[in-house]
């Protein structure tokens, strides 16, 4: 990308990770560009292009029923709500974040349900094991599912209990669907009865999804909206869905961004920097010792035409051609350089670990801990 000043830069925000095939994509700029001129269709009611849509939705993330939204925040409110209404529960279990929603605000306590009913249990499965004690009074879980600072095993372990307790699971794959492979990046590790994507449908077109059990999404039967037909979205998750339905775009952007975190490993190392990086290709984040190293990497990433997304995951595109890796590892080795003054300040804490985990994931990382030390991280990362 080329600033107003004339600076180019290389961008792992990537509309914080809902550009998969890059800005600008030209299969699905020409698509949409049809969309816009009348050729697919006007936005008076239903359409074979709505229809591709909806099955392709469907055959990639299973369910029997599926509904369309503009955002992740709404489609996981809706979704949410839907499940509780039909189960007739007061209470909704949550890990992760959900979107800029009222109904996600943090309790006057941890572990407390909020003015909403809804409980965090910040990824720590002996907390819900606990809350699911009171497993009458809960209507659902909510997982956003994070694949850089929670293993398999973690999921193990939570498809366990959550099996045990017979409690509807609703995934939020917002972020995570579609982008690690064709389909839910949980499909193998969860079995959810509702799930919701929305990053990976439509290329930064604001596209979200609902889909699952017929049953448990009966309330969303109705739902509508004045946008609902709009022909432009829909042809950019057309084509979107069509790409990812591949799982090319995807292979490319893991192999590409795996050759890049590697890449970036090794400049770190190689300068002694106490920086650590988590995740792989697909999405990744760095784990710097302290808020100034954190503060000097992006400050240095900025100089060097790096677009990071700030404390979050950073994600290539499938534009990424070999010119642009090639560019953007000689650019992290002299944002290295820059950051030499910090040579040999590790090494990077379980503090530092724990933060990136918060930022990225608003909960705790996977880890060895007692339930006074997670009340106590949970504490203290609240207040930070
Ligand atoms: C897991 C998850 N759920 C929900 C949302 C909210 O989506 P949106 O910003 O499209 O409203 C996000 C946004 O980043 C997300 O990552």
């Amino acid at each position: 990308m080329t600033d107003d000043a004339g600076k180019c830069w290389i961008d792992f925000d990537n509309t914080r990770g809902s550009v998969l095939l890059g800005h600008g994509d030209p299969q699905t700029a020409e698509a949409v560009a049809r969309a816009a001129t009348g050729s697919l269709g006007a936005a008076t009611g239903w359409s074979p292009l709505l229809d591709t849509v909806v099955s392709r939705l469907l055959e990639l993330c299973g369910g029997e029923v599926v509904g369309l939204f503009r955002t992740g925040t709404s489609a996981v409110r809706a979704a949410v709500l839907a499940v509780r209404e039909t189960v007739g529960a007061p209470l909704v279990l949550s890990a992760g974040y959900h979107g800029y929603d009222p109904m996600w605000s943090p309790a006057k306590a941890p572990f407390e349900p909020n003015a909403d009913g809804v409980v965090d249990f910040f990824f720590d499965l002996d907390a819900l094991a606990d809350l699911l004690r009171d497993r009458e009074r809960v209507a659902a879980v909510v997982i956003s599912p994070d694949h850089m600072h929670l293993s398999p095993r973690w999921y193990e372990r939570a498809r366990a209990l959550l099996a045990a307790a017979a409690v509807p699971l609703i995934v939020d794959e917002v972020k995570v669907g579609l982008r690690y492979g064709p389909g839910l990046s949980t499909a193998h590790l969860l079995d959810a009865d509702v799930w919701v994507a929305a990053k990976g449908i439509a290329n930064g077109f604001p596209a979200a999804a609902v889909g699952g059990s017929r049953t448990l999404l009966k309330p969303l039967r109705e739902i509508s909206y004045t946008s609902f037909f709009e022909p432009t979205v829909l042809a950019a998750a057309e084509r979107t869905l069509a790409r990812v339905a591949t799982g090319l775009p995807q292979r490319i952007v893991r192999e590409t961004g795996d050759r890049f975190v590697e890449h970036a490993r090794a400049a770190l190392d190689g300068a002694s920097l106490p920086v650590e990086v988590a995740g792989d290709g697909t999405f990744f984040q760095f784990v710097p010792a302290t808020r100034e190293v954190k503060k000097a990497l992006y400050k240095a990433a900025e100089e060097e035409g790096l677009l990071f997304y700030r404390g979050d995951n950073q994600a290539v595109s499938a534009a990424f051609g070999p010119d642009v890796l090639a560019d953007a590892q000689t650019r992290f080795t002299r944002v290295c350089d820059r950051l030499a003054p910090f040579a040999g300040a590790g090494p990077v804490g379980e503090d530092a670990r724990y933060l990136a985990a918060w930022s990225v994931m608003d909960g705790l990382r996977e880890a060895e801990r007692d339930a006074r030390q997670t009340r106590e991280w949970v504490e203290r990362l609240l207040d930070d």
